[in-house]
């Protein structure tokens, strides 16, 4: 069963056509990659799958579970759990991680989780992850360190446990060592119930976190796909020439 479908999926941003009539199936217990280069649209594809409101979605469809969950908001696409891990997480200043945090959590586990509850499972994921306590008294986001703010968000992931999870570029600034450790988490919840889109425009996390397939990303569209190995032929040899599409209107 595909646990996340995009069907024809088409986006604007600011008036200009950025993901174009794009699509992916993705089974459960599947990991795809998306590789792209800057500006290739990865964001933009993972902020209008989450439902971000700058983002205008022209055409095509997206299910979780069979489920459209096209025209939900973000909030309902999170409690159908969908998860995005973003590239630039939001700083709030005055509002704390754990704060921050409980609302997540309480806004997906509804009255089914007791606040006492949710806190301590913030209280012992944290530190499973050896996080700081004095970490979720923080300000969210407000000065934290690349490895900082990727490290909430998969604190978040973990706690959520969600259906399908999408990482845009959690791997980029990050030294080796919190790279390893951001990717082993995310490896440790692979299951047959769940999926994950991993957004990148490097290799490496790929070597901790092992794609089923790897699709490169130009110009808001699927340029070609493969298994792992494409992940490496594009290390080696770049973008270019991986574009055997013919972009109408673009110069050549
Ligand atoms: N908020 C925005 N306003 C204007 N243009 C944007 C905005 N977000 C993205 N874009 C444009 O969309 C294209 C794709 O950007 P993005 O999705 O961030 O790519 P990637 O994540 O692959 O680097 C770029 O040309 C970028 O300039
Ligand atoms: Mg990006």
């Amino acid at each position: 069963m595909n646990i996340f479908e995009i069907k024809n999926f088409s986006v604007n941003v600011e008036g200009k056509e950025i993901i174009k009539d794009f699509s992916l199936s993705i089974k459960a217990g599947e990991v795809h990659a998306i590789m792209g280069k800057n500006g290739s649209g990865k964001t933009t594809l993972s902020m209008s799958l989450m439902g971000h409101p700058a983002y205008d979605v022209t055409s095509g469809q997206v299910f979780l579970s069979g489920e459209d969950i096209t025209d939900l908001d973000t909030e309902e696409k999170a409690r159908k759990g969908l998860f995005l891990g973003m590239q630039h997480p939001v700083a709030i200043p005055g509002v704390s991680v754990g704060n921050f945090l409980r609302t997540a959590l309480k806004n997906v586990w509804g009255d089914k989780v007791p606040v006492t509850e949710i806190r301590k499972r913030i209280k012992d994921e944290a530190q499973k992850m050896k996080i700081p306590a004095e970490f979720l008294s923080r300000s969210l986001n407000d000065g934290f360190s690349g490895g900082e703010k990727k490290k909430l968000e998969t604190l978040q992931l973990s706690l959520l446990a969600p259906k399908f999870a999408i990482m845009d570029e959690t791997d980029s600034g990050l030294d080796i060592d919190a790279l390893k450790s951001v990717a082993e988490k995310i490896h440790s919840l692979r299951s047959p119930e769940r999926g994950f889109l991993i957004i990148t425009h490097y290799q490496r996390i790929l070597n901790y976190v092992k794609p089923d397939y790897v699709h490169v990303m130009i110009n808001g569209k699927i340029v070609k796909s493969g298994g792992p190995e494409l992940a490496l032929v594009l290390e080696s040899e770049g973008y270019e020439g991986m574009s055997p599409v013919k972009n109408e209107g673009a110069k050549a």
